[in-house]
Order: structure tokens, then sequence, then C-alpha cells
């Protein structure tokens, strides 16, 4: 089943709670209790979050800057992919998007309406260095500068992603993230962002998603630069993570403040089975999509993702490379949507490479999903399905900080990104209104559990909604909608949506039913 199959049946299944019956809040109680992996209200009610928390959204330049050839910037792997027709559903672009490289103002006012703390964004590296190589773009880097300044003026923390998949498209050229001298290039990119604003900026992280940039990109080829070689993905992951702990020592050498952490995708795997083989195959996968970089950071060497040896000469490994990938983290940042269930392959026969569809589901050859982690993936569609097709499970992140919080003793976490896609639109009888009680249901329970953990002592210190407002959602188009803000693409109307409103509140007083 794809990702479309999935938001239709999401849409059927959910349908009767959509209906709103005059306040977003109450419609959302009233609506709790009723899915399977519900949360009970009485743990809604009782959750509180410690004074201070940050409470914010998060955003990415190509879903939402627009303005993709403006002063200077350089062409994206992104602007090549939706300028190539048939990539992206709907044939749109992201050559507007939200516009916000003109609005960014507006959208920090809202942000700062909606009791926001912390803004993460990132950096469209061809905009700083358009070929990724050599002198700044002075103009691109000025972009960033007045942003920054902007957040800190509405009292908002600027949190830095360094890359969130917009590699200049003269680096993959080069041969792309399987090219090891991307570390280094990419090391000299950090550096000049920590030199130019590492003077406000103290919160930065390398990459988003590094697992799915090396597979979605080069052996799924479901994103650009749409390769598909399981060896290409094994040796851009090792790229990436010699990349990360390169630019952990060039952000730190050009910014004495900065503190350095991650934006890993996580879901929490289950094994499918109590069998010993399955309950291995979802450690491997843990290992694999969930930890990858964070052991290669934290202890300078990857973990047992592998069935046998991990294969390191297809890596391209290289003696000492352990105290290159070495550059322990200030603090673990990582995302919730959704849970796995794993089950093993490793006694099947190999048959080709599995292959993707969406950001983030998978789906698996008879063999597995490869021919080194050999085990199969599948989202559950035991709870209910939001309209982007992820299923909704909100003890997963329980679990998800939990094992984190265990396994790295207790370090600080930040949720970098966490929400839901769902469709709903202003309505003409609510006066333009936004009635999206699903989200708000969405973010109740989650952070419900989110309460749980911090409860249970882990030290959370940071949310990220996914995502302050509508935008472009990478090879879907414009057809899924993560805001707590509508974004009228037609003409770049924002209104806040019910959970905006809700969300806002939330960040005021602490607790979920304000
Ligand atoms: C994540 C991406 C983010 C957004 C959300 C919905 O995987 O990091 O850019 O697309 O999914």
């Amino acid at each position: 089943m794809n990702r479309r199959q999935f938001a239709a049946r999401s849409l059927a299944a959910v349908a009767g709670v959509a209906l709103y019956d005059g306040s977003g809040d109450a419609a959302a109680k009233d609506s709790t209790g009723t899915h399977p992996g519900a949360v009970p209200e009485s743990l809604i009610q009782k959750a509180r979050f410690p004074e201070g928390f940050l409470w914010g959204a998060a955003t990415a330049s190509y879903q939402n800057e627009g303005a993709w050839n403006e002063d200077g910037k350089g062409e994206s792997i992104w602007d090549r992919f939706a300028h190539t027709q048939g990539k992206v559903r709907g044939g749109v672009t992201g050559d507007v998007a939200c516009d916000q490289y003109h609005r960014y103002a507006q959208d920090i006012a809202l942000a700062k309406q909606l009791n926001l703390k912390t803004y993460r964004f990132s950096i469209s590296w061809p905009r700083v260095q358009p070929t990724g190589v050599g002198a700044p773009n002075i103009k691109g880097l000025d972009y960033y500068s007045r942003f920054v300044d902007a957040l800190l003026e509405a009292g908002i923390r600027p949190w830095c992603t360094m890359y969130h998949w917009d590699l200049p498209q003269a680096l993959e050229d080069r041969g792309g993230w399987p090219n090891r001298d991307l570390a280094s290039y990419f090391a000299d990119y950090a550096g000049i962002l920590a030199k130019h604003l590492g003077d406000r900026i103290t919160t930065w992280a390398p990459f988003n998603m590094p697992w799915a940039i090396a597979f979605m990109g080069y052996a799924a080829g479901a994103f650009p630069p749409c390769r598909t070689r399981f060896s290409d993905f094994l040796k851009a992951a090792h790229t990436l993570a010699l990349a990360q702990g390169q630019a952990h020592r060039a952000v730190k050498a050009a910014s004495p403040k900065a503190t350095f952490g991650s934006a890993y995708e996580m879901a929490p795997a289950y094994p499918k089975t109590g069998s010993d083989d399955d309950r291995a195959a979802a450690e491997r996968y843990h290992a694999m999509n969930n930890v990858f970089f964070l052991e290669a950071a934290m202890h300078g060497r990857y973990p047992r993702a592998f069935v046998g040896e991990p294969p390191l000469d297809v890596m391209g490994f290289m003696p000492g490379d352990e105290k290159l990938l070495y550059a322990p983290l200030d603090w673990v940042g990582f995302h919730y949507y959704t849970r796995r269930v794993v089950s093993d392959a490793s006694k099947e026969q190999f048959q080709n490479g599995g292959n993707f569809s969406g950001t983030e589901i998978e789906s698996n050859s008879p063999g597995g999903r490869d021919p080194y982690t050999r085990f199969r993936s599948a989202m559950p569609t035991e709870g209910p399905l939001t309209d982007a097709g992820l299923e909704v499970w909100p003890s997963g992140i329980y679990d998800l900080v939990s094992r984190i919080t265990r396994d790295y003793n207790h370090p600080i976490i930040e949720i970098t990104e966490s929400g839901c896609g769902y469709l709903d639109s202003p309505d003409e009888e609510l006066h333009g209104r936004v009635p999206d009680t699903r989200r708000i249901l969405w973010y109740r329970e989650t952070l419900a559990e989110l309460a749980r953990a911090i409860a249970d002592g882990a030290k959370v210190r940071a949310y990220h909604a996914w995502t302050l407002l509508d935008n472009f959602q990478w090879a879907e188009g414009y057809t899924e909608r993560y805001g707590l803000i509508y974004t009228d693409f037609r003409n770049q109307k924002r209104t806040i949506k019910d959970s905006g409103f809700w969300y806002g509140r939330v960040a005021a007083s602490n607790r979920l039913d304000p």
C-alpha cells in the first residue's frame, strides 16, 4: 500500500472524529479514548511540562523559502528534482513555496503570537555557497542574519539545521554524498555559518534525517538525486557521519558559544513476534534507522545494524576514521511521527532491494529490505491513520524517549519534529476558521506521553511541532498539510488553525487542557 492508499483509508477511518461541535478543545476531548492506542483522558489532564520548557515549531528552507534563484542562490538537487517532469505530485515545485524569503517577518510575528520560544529552521547551502565550495555569497548570509535577528527580537531561540536536504547540485555533479570529499566541503560550510552567525545562534545541528538523506537519495531513489545502489547508500551514510564529526569541530572552532546536537528521524521498533529472530531484527532496525549516526558521534563506531560484520570496505571506511566520527553531542535531537513493526528476513532468499514511497514508509522485497540488514519493517495500521498516511501511536514517543534516555545515560533531549498531516481548511460557516480537531487530538495524546516520559526522568527540554505553516511537502507537493497555520498557496494568506491557537495556550501554560 502506498501513502495515497493509506491516506484514503485514514480519511474513512477518522471521518467521524472530524465533526466539529463548537470548540476545538471540547471536540478533541470528546474523541479521546475511542481508538486503538488511545491515551486515557486522565493522563492528558494530569500532564505538566517543566517551567521553562521550550515550545516551538520546525521548518525547512526548501519547504518554506521559495526565492529559488534570487540573490545569487545556486541550484539545489531539490530544484533540479522539482523541475523534472513527473517527480513531484501535481507537477508543482518549491520555487515559491510559502514565499518565506520575503515574508519571514510576518511568519516570525505569527510564531510569537503562538508563544513559541524556539524556532527550528534550516539554512540552504546553495544560498550560502552556490556551488557548495568557495567564498560565501554575502547576500545569502545577510538573509539568514536578518532572519535570526528577527527571531531574537521576538524572544525566540534560533535553532539552526545546517542541511535539510537541499544539496548544491554542483556537489551532486561531483558524485554526491557517496563521494567522501563532501565531508570536508560540508565542514567548510559549517565553519562559514558559525563564523557569520555564531554570535547569535548557539543551537546547531548538521543534518535533518541523515539516514533518509542516504537511503531515500541513494538506495531507494525516491528523493533526489534518485540513485539506486545499496553500496552508494552505505558510502553516503559514511560520508554523512564523517561530515557530522568534522562539522562539529568546525562549528566549535569558529564559535565558542556553540552547542552541537542532531535532528535524527527515529521510530520505535517493535518485534513482530516474541521470537529471538524478530527481536534481533527490531534491534537491527533501531541500530540502522534510529541510532546509526548517534552511535558514530557518541562512540566513534557504528552500531550492530547488519547481519554479520559491518561492510566497512563497501562503506569506504579508512584506518583512523573512528577518531573522525567521534564528536560527542551536547544534546540529542530526534523526531517522532510514528512506529514500526519489524520482522527477521535473514533466513530467506534475498531478491533485489526493497523500495520506498513517501517520506518514511518502507515496503520490502521478500528477502528483506537490503542484503545487509535483512529485516522487514512495516508501519502498522492498528491505530487510526492521519490524512498523510502515518499511524497515530502516541505511546511510541514514550518508548523512544525512554530508550534513548536509558541507552545514552540521560542526555538532554530535544524533540526536533513531531506532528501530523490533516487536510482541514478554512470553513466558510465558521467565518473562515480552521477546525482541525484531529490535529489537536494528535498533539494532546502525543504530548501526554511525552510528559509521562519526563515525569519518569527523561531530560527533555524542547518540543518542535512540525510545522509552523503548511508548506511544500517534498515529493507529495502541496497535498499534505502539517501546519499549525493554514497557508493558502494561491495568495499566501496565513490563517491560524484551531490547533495553532490551542498550541499557543499550551506553550503559555505548560499543560494540555489550557
Ligand atoms: C520529515 C521531514 C520534514 C517534513 C516531515 C513531514 O520527515 O524532516 O521535512 O517533511 O517529515
